[in-house]
């Protein structure tokens, strides 16, 4: 018997094996590998008589696609046989119940939050942010409340170190501070984010949300002050008129300095925006303070203007009718599917960020 049909014996006989696909494949490189049984047998051609050689060569080239053909077959019918069992035991049953899909819900925070920067962006303010750990200087110092001064106290500062000069910001006003250093005036901007103070009840939580607005330029006064606020509350609220009263009021930041109270009626346990002879205070605001303005390089005599602080949760309190303010912070979800938005759901007075 000649070495190829040695060859040809030995390897169909180990072939028809069960065998793995890691086995076929090594079968494959011994036989076709650089120094493969097949290989090297093409490697002695050149050394035979003339006469030898064609019949070598063609004996070879027989047992050479016999076996090519039998290997591919043998993959072919474990992969086969691969999916089958696959199959087998895989089976998808039908009879089980679905799985079930739960839709988010918007939390309303978000919602007003989403809501009050369309409106401000209309009337030409864009939005910035700032971080929620703070330091004491931007939080107090730079807004002209100084290192004895009562309104530290009134914060019920979260401190995150013993030299008191991290803490998480009581109130969105640093935001005026950061970005008045970091552009030149004129500037309008609103600040909406988180806010922190150690305080905790029906309408007070340690964490809350407000949002900032500030507009200095050249000649701006209280009338402009009024004139935006009356502006946001009718377009919140979605009402054509609006009860809004300033008392005189006290912020280090701001002077004169005012809190704005609108006008609303109850009727049928229901809160009605907008009439009635009831007042509820919603807002800080006043006339950006000299002092505030020197501290950020801006030279108070040439140009001045406004701020005001809104608490963000009272605002979607009043609209949507929630009455308890730690239920938006609980993360229940029963709360937020009943109280939530659907996020395709867009609101009547949202006319869109980029007009
Ligand atoms: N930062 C004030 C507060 O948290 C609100 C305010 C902002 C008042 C801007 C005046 C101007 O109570």
């Amino acid at each position: 018997m000649s070495d190829i049909k040695k060859i040809k014996d030995e390897f169909l006989e180990r072939l028809n094996k069960d065998l793995s696909i890691e086995s076929v494949n090594q079968i494959k490189s011994e036989l076709f590998g650089k120094n493969g049984k097949i290989s090297s047998s093409f490697k002695i051609l050149g050394s035979l008589p003339t006469e030898e050689r064609k019949k070598f060569a063609s004996d070879l080239n027989y047992v050479k696609d016999e076996l090519q053909e039998k290997i591919n077959k043998k993959i072919q019918q474990i992969e086969i046989k691969e999916i089958n069992s696959k199959l087998e035991n895989e089976k998808v049953d039908v009879t089980l119940p679905e799985r079930n899909i739960v839709q988010g819900k918007i939390h309303p925070v978000s919602q007003v939050i989403d809501e009050l920067s369309s409106i401000f962006s209309e009337i030409g303010f864009s939005v910035e942010e700032g971080p929620d750990v703070e330091n004491e200087h931007y939080n107090f110092t730079a807004l002209n409340t100084p290192d004895n001064h009562p309104a530290r106290d009134m914060h019920d500062t979260f401190y995150l170190d013993d030299k008191k000069e991290l803490l998480l910001r009581t109130h969105t006003s640093p935001v005026q501070v950061r970005t008045m250093l970091k552009g030149k005036p004129p500037f309008k901007i609103i600040a909406p984010g988180r806010t922190y103070r150690s305080d905790s009840d029906q309408t007070h939580a340690p964490m809350f949300h407000q949002v900032e607005g500030l507009h200095i330029d050249k000649n701006i006064n209280m009338g402009h002050l009024k004139g935006c606020l009356n502006y946001f509350i009718k377009s919140f609220f979605e009402v054509d008129k609006i009860k809004m009263r300033f008392r005189p009021s006290h912020f280090p930041f701001t002077e004169p300095s005012a809190e704005v109270d609108i006008g609303y009626e109850l009727k049928n346990g229901k809160i009605v925006i907008g009439e009635g002879d009831k007042w509820l205070e919603i807002l800080g605001c006043g006339m950006v303070h000299p002092n505030v303005l020197k501290n950020v390089k801006i030279n108070p005599d040439k140009y001045q203007g406004y701020a005001f602080g809104i608490g963000i949760d009272r605002l979607a309190m009043l609209k949507y009718g929630i009455n308890d303010l730690r239920a938006f912070f609980e993360t229940d979800y029963r709360w937020l599917n009943h109280f939530g938005f659907d996020p395709l759901d867009v609101p009547s007075n949202y006319r869109g960020l980029s007009r």
